[in-house]
């Protein structure tokens, strides 16, 4: 895995990167004895086992068993690789790593990635110096001007232009030996037919996407008349994934923690111009709706509360329902702005101003309050209507996992409709389980197929053996002792036994600290058992050790006996099937001792 890397630099990047410093840029963190907790970013939760070990540098979750050091905090986080979580690292505490010393084919891998973000900046800069340069750029110019766009701002979000033609991105590719068939990848230009390529972005104002740590991952084009399409975006790359990103974050991140509130628009010029009249917390979402994903996202690393701007149109209003759900159940408060009539942010902000969007923004409504207030809108409150408006109303409501939450909402509802609030509560409660049972299904499936993959494994005995490795991890001064009884010729576990050794090794080789024997497991879900096992409390002393030690050899050779007892019986008494049992068990627990 980290063969490249010298260990040397490895330890000097884990000594000057804070794990708690790196996470809590990412996960909010707040300080509980000596450890950090938060929300984890790897499953949904409402409340926080989501723990960082200052002292261990390591982290992990009780809710969803993630674990592991900084390096695969990064890596699962971000969804990058090991070296390049190295890399990102090394670079940010400016380490050197000495990478001519990989071999070509090394290089190629690593750097695949690194190389496709290496092309997407240089193809941004090449897009930048045509927006800049005076005949090439002119109208682009002009037509950002029109628009309002104020030059630092077209700097600051690094807009550019795609000149008009078929080729002026692949000779440029061409000029600085980018390999076609990596642009390629990352949709800047698409083949033809027969042979060659073609630019995908043509004669278009280009806005580049950049995640959180400013890469670009994708962009996406605009045109300057009224011609069709509008807006030409990145298709999905291994870069770039729709359902993840969303525009602005690079530069919304620091006010939206400073406010604790973040903007969610529709446009890329609805984020510009907020960040113009001074709210930089804006975000906008690619072209497709509003995930969980960039709920999380939000969540984690921007803000508790969102504002989201929605057309008033039935399409917003559409939008707003499949959004409800999204925040209630990630915890995320949530208000809906709606604009005067026909305007977006844009528009409302250049025709009457930062203050006017602040005064409108106050009086955003809550989420639910939104939905029913629409729908209020549109049915009216006449019998009829607020039956509609019930109907209406059921499946967002149903989708309240958390029932107390749920109850207050019925309880608004009904009393804005002044119907009884249990018959609300019924035909709520009748959508729930409704959709209990179609979610239940693929869910079930899904268990099934675990259980089938996995070998049942006797929980206690694995318990046991998880306690030795937590000791082991705890007090390191146990480990000869441990290789001396023999105990691990007893696990039943094979991943325990595989995770033992690695400690005994790793010990052996003189370096003891925990995060540099994760890396050098190569399995995810290794590296969280470790850190789960690490994140025990218990204080060891060797008394306490080795009485563990012995107790468990004990209680293992006299399973070892009474299996041998009960072979003897099963041949005395030619108990054929039973024999054959009992040898395979026999003949497993051989082979996981090896
Ligand atoms: P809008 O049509 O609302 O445009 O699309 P806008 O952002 O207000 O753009 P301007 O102000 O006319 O320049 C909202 C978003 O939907 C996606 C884009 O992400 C756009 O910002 N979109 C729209 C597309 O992906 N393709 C299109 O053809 C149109
Ligand atoms: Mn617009």
């Amino acid at each position: 895995m980290a063969i490249f890397i010298p260990e040397d630099k490895l330890a000097e990047i884990r000594h000057t990167a804070d794990i708690v410093d790196i996470i809590s840029e990412r996960v909010v963190l707040k300080k509980a004895g000596k450890d950090y907790v938060g929300l984890c970013p790897f499953h949904s939760e409402k409340t926080p086992s989501f723990t960082v070990s200052q002292t261990k540098q390591i982290y992990h979750c009780f809710g969803c068993g993630a674990g592991g050091d900084v390096f695969s905090f990064l890596m699962k986080h971000e969804g990058i690789s090991f070296a390049e979580a190295v890399d990102s690292l090394a670079r940010r505490y400016g380490i050197d790593l000495p990478t001519r010393k990989m071999t070509p084919a090394q290089k190629t891998r690593l750097s695949e990635r690194q190389r496709l973000f290496d092309i997407n900046r240089q193809v941004m800069e090449f897009f930048q110096s045509r927006l800049a340069d005076r005949t090439s750029g002119q109208t682009a110019r002009a037509y950002l001007k029109k628009r309002g766009m104020r030059p630092d701002v077209i700097d600051a979000f690094s807009l550019g232009y795609a000149p008009d033609g078929w080729d002026a991105l692949i000779h440029f590719l061409n000029k600085k030996q980018i390999p076609l068939s990596l642009a390629e990848k990352i949709g800047l230009i698409i083949p033809k037919e027969n042979n060659g390529y073609y630019d995908r972005f043509r004669n278009r104002i280009m806005f580049p996407i950049f995640d959180v740590t400013r890469q670009v991952i994708g962009f996406g084009g605009r045109v300057m008349d009224d011609s069709k399409p509008k807006y030409l975006n990145s298709p999905e790359t291994p870069l770039f994934n729709k359902s993840r990103s969303l525009y602005g974050v690079h530069a919304a991140r620091d006010k939206c923690r400073e406010t604790g509130m973040v903007y969610i628009v529709e446009g890329y010029f609805d984020v510009i111009a907020l960040h113009q009249h001074g709210f930089c917390n804006a975000v906008a979402t690619l072209g497709t709706s509003l995930t969980a994903e960039h709920v999380r996202l939000l969540k984690r690393g921007f803000a508790k509360k969102a504002v989201l701007v929605f057309d008033p149109d039935p399409a917003g209003i559409r939008a707003a329902h499949r959004a409800v759900s999204l925040f209630i159940n990630e915890g995320v408060d949530a208000a809906v702005l709606v604009l005067t009539d026909g305007y977006d942010p844009d528009t409302y902000l250049f025709e009457f101003g930062a203050e006017a969007f602040e005064r409108a923004s106050a009086g955003a409504l809550p989420m639910m309050t939104f939905l029913t207030e629409s729908a209020i809108k549109t049915h009216g409150l006449s019998i009829e209507g607020k039956v509609r408006i019930i109907s209406e109303m059921e499946e967002p409501l149903a989708c309240i996992e958390d029932k107390v939450t749920r109850s207050i909402y019925v309880r608004d509802l009904s009393e804005r409709l002044n119907v009884e609030e249990s018959a609300v509560m019924e035909r709520v409660q009748t959508a729930a389980a409704r959709r209990k049972k179609t979610a239940s299904e693929p869910f079930f499936e899904k268990q099934m197929a675990s259980a089938l993959s996995s070998e049942p494994m006797p929980s206690d005995a694995v318990r046991f053996e998880k306690r030795i490795l937590s000791m082991m991890l705890g007090y390191p001064e146990i480990l000869p002792e441990v290789e001396k009884s023999g105990a691990l010729n007893y696990f039943s576990d094979p991943r325990l036994v595989r995770m033992a050794n690695l400690i005994l090794r790793h010990a052996q080789s003189g370096k003891g600290d925990l995060p540099e024997l994760m890396n050098r497991m190569e399995e995810e879900e290794d590296r969280g058992i470790v850190a789960s096992l690490a994140m025990n409390q218990e204080s060891w002393d060797r008394k306490g050790c080795l009485g563990l030690l012995s107790q468990f050899v004990q209680s293992r050779t006299r399973r070892q006996d009474t299996l041998v007892a009960q072979i003897k019986a099963a041949e005395a008494s030619h108990n054929h099937d039973l024999l054959v049992h009992l040898l395979k068990e026999k003949q497993q627990r051989a082979i996981n001792r090896h």
